[in-house]
């Protein structure tokens, strides 16, 4: 769908939370190390799986059905440059596959959303450590190894992506390679626990992770991808205006520092492990930074802004992981809210009358946002709402179970 456009409405009831993108993705493409039959459940049903899928495709990968993905085949060795590898981030996992896979790749830079600089120069330095050499880097992007080695690569900076690409890597590698600095993200976990399914060793020891890569993995197993902690977050978001809004399927600790810093500012909610009842709360100015896991993500933190707009007195939203995710604090100035960008700061100087709008969305996450605002205000539009459907199942089906009255186009 292109468009929302979203009226009053009484906002009430359960929603469950769907499996998480951005565990999914790689934990897809992890699969395929497997020789064997790898069943996933709660893989979400979204715009960058089928673009994932399409491309697995393509190398000669068959799956059944796509929420309970059964994945067979041999992966068959092709230059990887096809249009939808650049529409997408998480396209960049097959080089960290097809180097384990076939010690050679050649692929199109990714894509992805526009929020920052997005290089992948720790990607291809934790390449050369185990032996891969970078024939070019610029828009095809052709690596290759004579003999792959157990390595160890320190992180000048915690990389969700760079730490995905080189376990793949380092998992079909004989010996034990190390990553320093790695990402603590929970989705990071999730992948971990795969490949010890598949029978490699993975450890972590807070930020260092050591993997004991296998040649040869064939193994049958399924496995249980976990909720999206960024969807998880837009309901429990949604449900601060609503009269109570009941949102299932979550991880309580994947969302521990979010709650607690809106528990504090006010939040009434009953938390479950798996389940959390959101109530129509009053809340308090908060001052808050992005960071690595288990500070608030980057892409949680864009979801606060609609509430604080509607909070007397100033709040701060400090970016900590990209430098330019600031075009929804620009989008949200439409709706006459007083909001100012100094440096990596969103200043919001909430209380202010709002109004209605027509949005336009430019990434995944600022979509969510105008959704949150377009949901409160009940009297908005918001445009490219592709971006949306990238990353949140079902979504329109979620909005009208929670008496959401909208209409789409
Ligand atoms: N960085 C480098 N060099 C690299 C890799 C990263 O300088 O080689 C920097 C980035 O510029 C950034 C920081 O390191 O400043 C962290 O980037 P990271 O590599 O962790 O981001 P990513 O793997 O490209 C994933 C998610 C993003 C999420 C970020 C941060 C996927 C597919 N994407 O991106 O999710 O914002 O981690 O947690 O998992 C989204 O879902 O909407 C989304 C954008």
């Amino acid at each position: 769908m292109q468009k929302i456009k979203t009226f009053p409405s009484k906002i009430k009831g359960r929603v469950k939370i769907s499996g998480s993108k951005n565990a999914s993705l790689p934990i897809v493409v992890a699969s395929l190390l497997n020789e064997g039959k790898t069943i996933l459940n709660n893989v979400p049903h979204i715009t960058d799986i089928n673009k994932l899928l399409n491309i697995l495709k393509r190398i000669g990968i068959n799956y059944s059905s796509k929420r309970r993905l059964v994945m067979k085949g041999e992966v068959e060795y092709q230059e990887l440059l096809y249009p939808e590898i650049k529409e997408f981030r998480a396209s960049y996992y097959l080089m960290g596959l097809f180097l384990a896979l076939f010690k050679e790749v050649k692929i199109y830079a990714p894509g992805g959303c526009q929020i920052g600089q997005r290089p992948i120069n720790f990607h291809l330095a934790g390449f050369i450590k185990a032996g891969v050499e970078v024939i070019s880097d610029s828009n095809i992007i052709h690596l290759k190894a004579n003999k792959l080695t157990p390595f160890c690569y320190e992180m000048p900076k915690k990389s969700l992506g760079a730490t995905v690409n080189l376990l793949l890597l380092a998992s079909k590698i004989n010996g034990c390679s190390v990553i320093k600095n790695a990402s603590t993200e929970p989705e990071v976990d999730d992948l971990m626990i795969f490949l010890n399914k598949l029978g490699i060793k993975t450890f972590r020891y807070t930020d260092m992770i050591i993997i004991y890569g296998k040649t040869k993995i064939r193994k049958k197993i399924s496995y249980k991808i976990m909720p999206d902690r960024i969807e998880a977050m837009t309901f429990i978001a949604l449900g601060v205006q609503s009269e109570q809004l009941i949102i299932k399927n979550i991880n309580k600790e994947h969302l521990k520092k979010p709650l607690e810093v809106l528990v504090q500012s006010g939040l009434k909610a009953v938390i479950k492990p798996k389940k959390i009842k959101v109530y129509q709360s009053y809340l308090q100015p908060i001052k808050i930074k992005s960071g690595d896991y288990p500070e608030i993500s980057t892409d949680q933190m864009p979801l606060f802004y609609p509430l604080f707009t509607r909070v007397k007195g100033i709040s701060y939203f400090t970016e900590g992981i990209f430098e330019s995710r600031f075009s929804v604090a620009e989008e949200l100035k439409k709706t006459n809210a007083d909001i100012k960008i100094i440096d990596k700061t969103v200043i919001i100087q909430g209380g202010k009358d709002l109004i209605g709008n027509s949005f336009i969305a430019k990434d995944l996450r600022a979509a969510a946002t105008l959704l949150i605002e377009a949901v409160i205000n009940g009297d908005s539009t918001i445009e490219n709402m592709y971006y949306l459907e990238r990353g949140y199942e079902a979504i329109y089906q979620k909005l009208k179970q929670i008496g959401l009255e909208f209409n789409v186009s």
